[in-house]
């Protein structure tokens, strides 16, 4: 029991810090440009900058190596270096095409920067990450459940912290 919420967490890890490090130094430029649809919101909206994805990416990769590199140390090696320095790659990647996702899903509804979407909040970083680190490793069904059922009160949780230490703008 233990070690099967262990081996979640590890595997997963580089997507949170990811999507963490994104919203602790993201900020300037837009990766929309400030370009608006045809429908008259904005593509993707303030609130995904190139730097939070250059940093989520980066913290993501760096994550991902350290883990691996320690893992090799402990009985929850699932996979060698290489393959999870990768998959650190894939799963911060991942996470960042999956948070751009929802903006976008966000903007198509009309829905303002910031504006709370339940659980697509929560869980759209978390499906991209999962997708995209498949083909480096696909946890079971089991662990992707636990996943989905424990990230959304995590990302809360975290979401409260940044808040109240001003580092985000909304609680959620
Ligand atoms: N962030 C960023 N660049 C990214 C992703 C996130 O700069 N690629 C930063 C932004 O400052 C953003 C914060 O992280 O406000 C939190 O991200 P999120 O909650 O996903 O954005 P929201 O501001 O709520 O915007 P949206 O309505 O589009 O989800
Ligand atoms: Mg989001």
């Amino acid at each position: 029991m233990i070690d099967f919420i262990v081996s979640a967490f590890l595997y997963i890890l580089p997507a949170y810090i990811a999507n963490s490090g994104a919203a602790l130094f993201g900020g300037g430029t837009p990766i929309d440009f400030g370009r608006k649809m045809r429908d008259g919101h904005r593509i993707l909206g303030d609130g995904k900058s190139w730097r939070g994805l250059a940093v989520g990416i980066f913290f993501g990769a760096v994550a991902g190596y350290v883990i691996g590199y320690l893992t090799q140390l402990t009985p929850y090696a699932a996979l060698n270096l290489e393959k999870y320095a990768l998959l650190g790659v894939l799963l911060s990647a991942g996470a960042m095409v999956g948070d751009l996702t929802g903006s976008f899903i966000k903007r198509r509804l009309g829905m303002e920067r910031g504006a709370a979407f339940p659980l697509l909040d929560q869980l759209d970083f978390l499906i991209g990450a999962i997708l995209f680190g498949a083909p480096i490793y696909l946890p079971g069904f089991l662990t992707i459940l636990f996943l989905v059922i424990a990230t959304p009160g995590i990302h809360l949780f975290l979401n409260y912290m940044g808040y109240k230490l001003k580092c985000k703008r909304v609680p959620w």
